[in-house]
């Protein structure tokens, strides 16, 4: 079939609706909701079968819905209406959530169902809800609907509906002296990612986002108790709450420590215990763990970075742990990422919010370049990046350089740079991609600026296997152990060494990166500043005013000759 789809932003979902709908032959165009006459207008040129508007801020426009079939995902369940559906669901408790699709008419959210999915809720944030569970189950419902659009006796089905208001800030807002800690993480889970809850700190209004339980800490309700690292810890009625992120009032999304220079004055609050996982929940956003499985040890190194972002202190704290881990008396050392993303590379909110964005652009991608180079070079244990979490960008190469990629089957990976302003890229992607995928295969992945399934990476030979969804921790620890218990592991070492020794005979790694710095160099320091707007709109969040062309097929110039 030929599909528009009509969006508010190619995210997460929507890319993976895109991918699925393509794998299966469909064709597929996008417009971007900038408004009516632009939507209206991609409608005439690719004259589709089918319109889906996976992610959508406002209606579709009665001269479309009319005289075209327009399938909505609408994340709740049937009968449940509203903008802010997952966010009722989360700071109400909601045990089982779901997603509906449905056809758009007049009253938003009111038209007959196509199909629909539900999923158990779990206490996680609103935006890895939607990642997750919310994305699986929108696969599931469009994929139905899609077959079912081919049915000529399928009628879809009215149901009554409730409608929900706008979540508003009042609704959202803590009372630090009375509430628990329990109901005021349900609170800043429901409106994480966006919008955050309106709060102060130290004086100054700010939206609260990233937090994190704290099992021990306790004081004065309200109070500011402590920093790590870049969080700050505050008391609530019969405990305490991390906070790890803030956006300050007319700024942009950053680590509290950054947005408050005053949380350098707070006590700060170390971890017993390094690296190593904390018993006890609380804010630790590097964690080592290690199992043993017939004398031989496999290390598991975690870190949940917000977004996947990685900054120049992140990845220099990253690279020391990671370095200490590989003085553990083990044989394989799994790189874990974190739940939601495994990494998106550089940090750009970071960036933007220093004094000079050039100079901290080049000290972060040193500091990344320097963590994948210290994978590259671990000679003492095999190494296996499990991506169980979304990856863009450098956080794609990074994961290559481990010697092993096992991906979980759903996530959603962007190894390219381009779409940030035409970034070059590094983390060693001219060392690590062309022997995997051939010259011209790097060019074309990096040309594409498309989404890859997991699948599709294995089956490029980029990534080394794609393992299901349900039970990947599982499989990927079973998977470690059998490396680590293998009869063969000595040889299979002696090879990764050799290897490595052989390459840098050939050309050292040294060369790599100072060719893709050269490049990188030019991105940051250059004439053409494509890379500052681009990442300045980024982490802005500004609003789309053109649909790129790599998305908007029917705006090709020779979409109406093929058409
Ligand atoms: N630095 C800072 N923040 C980042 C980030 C990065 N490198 N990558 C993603 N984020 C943030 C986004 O700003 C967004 O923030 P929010 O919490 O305010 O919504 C959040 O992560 C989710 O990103 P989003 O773009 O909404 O997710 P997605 O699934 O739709 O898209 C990517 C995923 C990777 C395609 C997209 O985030 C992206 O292009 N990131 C930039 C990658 C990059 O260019 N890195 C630098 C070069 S190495």
């Amino acid at each position: 079939m030929r599909i528009l789809f009509i969006t508010h932003s190619f995210n997460g979902l929507t890319q993976r609706l895109y991918c699925e709908l393509v794998t299966r032959g469909h064709e597929i165009s996008i417009e971007f909701d900038i408004a009516d006459a632009v939507s209206e207008e991609a409608v005439a040129l690719f004259r589709p079968d089918l319109i889906i508007a996976p992610f959508l801020k406002r209606a579709i426009p009665e001269s479309i819905w009319s005289r075209y079939c327009c399938l909505i995902v609408h994340p709740g369940p049937v009968g449940d209406r509203g903008p802010s559906a997952l966010d009722w669901a989360i700071q109400g408790g909601a045990r089982e959530w779901g997603v509906t699709v449905l056809q758009a008419e007049a009253e938003m959210d009111a038209g007959p169902v196509w199909a629909s999915a539900t999923f158990p809720m779990r206490p996680a944030r609103k935006a890895s809800i939607y990642r997750n569970e919310v994305t699986e189950a929108a696969v599931q419902a469009v994929l139905a609907a899609v077959n079912r659009n081919k049915e000529p006796n399928f009628e879809p089905e009215r149901v009554a509906g409730q409608a929900h208001a706008l979540m508003q800030q009042a609704d959202r807002a803590i009372d630090w002296q009375s509430e628990t800690s329990a109901a005021i993480l349900a609170r800043l889970n429901a409106a994480d990612g966006f919008p955050g809850v309106a709060d102060e700190l130290f004086g100054q209004p700010c939206h609260l986002f990233d937090a994190w339980p704290e099992a021990s800490l306790k004081g004065e309700p309200g109070s500011l108790l402590g920093r790590r690292e870049t969080a700050i810890c505050r008391a609530t009625a019969d405990g305490s709450v991390w906070i790890g992120h803030v956006k300050p009032a007319g700024g942009i999304k950053l680590p509290t420590s950054l947005a408050f220079t005053e949380a350098a004055e707070l006590p700060e609050l170390p971890l017993d215990g390094g690296y190593w996982k904390s018993p006890i929940p609380t804010w630790q956003d590097i964690a080592y763990e290690e199992a043993e499985w017939n004398g031989n040890s496999v290390g598991f190194l975690s870190f949940e970075f917000y977004n996947g972002a990685m900054s120049t202190g992140q990845c220099r704290r990253l690279t020391e742990a990671f370095q200490w881990a590989t003085t553990r008396p083990t044989r394989v050392i799994v790189l874990r990422g974190g739940s939601d993303f495994w990494s998106n590379g550089i940090h750009l909110n970071t960036i933007e919010a220093s004094e000079s964005p050039a100079d901290e652009s080049w000290a972060n991608i040193n500091a990344i370049d320097d963590l994948a180079e210290a994978i590259l070079r671990c000679e003492t244990q095999l190494t296996v990046a499990a991506v169980g979490g979304n990856a863009g960008a450098g956080g794609c190469f990074l994961a290559r350089a481990a010697d092993f990629v096992w991906a979980r089957d759903g996530v959603m990976l962007n190894p390219h740079y381009k779409n940030m302003g035409n970034l070059y890229g590094s983390e060693f992607w001219t060392y690590l991609l062309p022997p995997r995928v051939g010259d011209e295969g790097a060019k074309a992945i990096m040309r594409h600026r498309l989404p890859m399934t997991a699948p599709e990476a294995v089956k490029l030979g980029f990534y080394d296997a794609c393992l299901p969804g349900p039970g990947f921790a599982v499989d990927v620890a079973r998977r470690a152990a059998e490396l680590a218990a293998a009869p063969d592991f000595p040889e299979k070492l002696a090879a990764k060494q050799a290897k490595r020794h052989a390459d840098e005979a050939a050309k050292p790694l040294a060369a790599y990166r100072a060719e893709e710095l050269t490049e990188m160099r030019r991105n940051f320091y250059g004439f053409d500043p494509s890379y500052h707007v681009a990442r300045y709109h980024f982490v802005s969040r500004s609003a789309h005013s053109w649909t790129p062309r790599h998305l908007a097929r029917h705006r090709d110039l020779d979409w109406k000759v093929l058409a």
